[in-house]
């Protein structure tokens, strides 16, 4: 396929780094096909509409849209997820929250989970946990309206809405249903970085991604105060909460743990090339 030789060779030339793939993934959308399918079509002739929507899809990649948010599609725990501009694109180092939760729910052998994820975006964490552990029951709490739409659309997609209810609201200041320490696990990743480094950002993050879900103030650690005040509360008797961190975070928030009492068991979890990735620490006994 000309095409695609085509737009790698653009892309490559605009700076797009693995332009390869890239081309494959813009053209397998529009045709509707998956990666191999374009190799089985491979003499397949496109339609103007279909190279006019291509070329559109081109010129949005190379001034630094996502391809995420040009295809609308990012998988996450190998499931599809659709996302858009309104929602921070899931990324596979997040998946390790997933890992611990589901080894905690394991382990404290909970009948019927209850579980609040904060911050859902996409839905990506929520849904995932709740396709994993059928008998969970998840409440996915999100600032933003135009998130929350999406990721009620992605549970209905995954067939896991009856078990995922969405709060819109700041953090945990849900209901005061909320506040009787019914939670067993509290799962977020929140918002950390640095407010003066996301100028130096790449472009597709600090120029396409919501500054909503990225802005973690000054120093990157205002989630995490709110979290260690605000969590304990909602937790019942030994809950669990699992944070997502910036990988430079983890001795600061460890710190700040300490200072603020309530949790025991705090221990920092590296994700897979090392890198500390989240926080999980167990709510602390009267
Ligand atoms: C880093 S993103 C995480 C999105 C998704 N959970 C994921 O892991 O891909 C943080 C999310 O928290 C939301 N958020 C920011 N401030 C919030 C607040 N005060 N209360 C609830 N959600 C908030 C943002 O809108 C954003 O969707």
């Amino acid at each position: 396929m000309r095409v695609l030789d085509w737009t790698q060779k653009y892309l490559q030339e605009k700076g797009i780094s693995g332009a390869r793939l890239e081309s494959e993934l813009l053209l397998s959308q529009i045709l509707e096909l998956d990666r191999v399918g374009l190799y089985l079509n491979y003499d397949m002739a496109l339609s103007s509409n279909e190279l006019s929507r291509l070329r559109g899809f081109i010129q949005r990649r190379i001034k630094g849209e996502p391809l995420q948010y040009i295809t609308e599609h990012q998988e996450f725990w190998s499931i599809p997820f659709k996302v858009g501009p309104q929602v921070l694109i899931p990324r596979p180092e997040t998946e390790i929250l997933v890992e611990e939760a589901l080894r905690v729910i394991e382990l404290e052998r909970w009948d019927e989970p209850r579980i609040v994820e904060v911050g859902t975006g996409c839905g990506a964490i929520a849904i995932s946990i709740a396709k994993s552990v059928p008998s969970a029951r998840v409440m996915a709490t999100e600032l933003s309206w135009e998130a929350i739409a999406l990721a009620r659309e992605n549970a209905t997609t995954q067939d896991v809405s009856s078990r995922i209810f969405f709060v819109r609201g700041d953090l945990l200041s849900f209901g005061k249903a909320g506040k009787t320490g019914r939670w067993n696990l509290i799962i977020s990743n929140p918002p950390y970085i640095k407010r003066g480094d996301i100028g130096s950002l790449q472009r597709e993050i600090r120029d396409f991604e919501p500054r909503e879900a990225i802005d973690g103030g000054i120093d990157g650690l205002d989630f995490y105060r709110r979290f260690f005040v605000d969590a304990p509360p909602c937790l019942g008797k030994e809950g669990w909460l699992i944070l997502e961190i910036g990988a430079d975070q983890g001795e600061d928030v460890l710190q700040m743990m300490e200072q603020l009492g309530g949790f025991k068991e705090r221990r920092i979890v590296s994700d897979y090339s090392g890198k500390s990735r989240a926080i999980i620490a167990q709510k602390a006994g009267q």
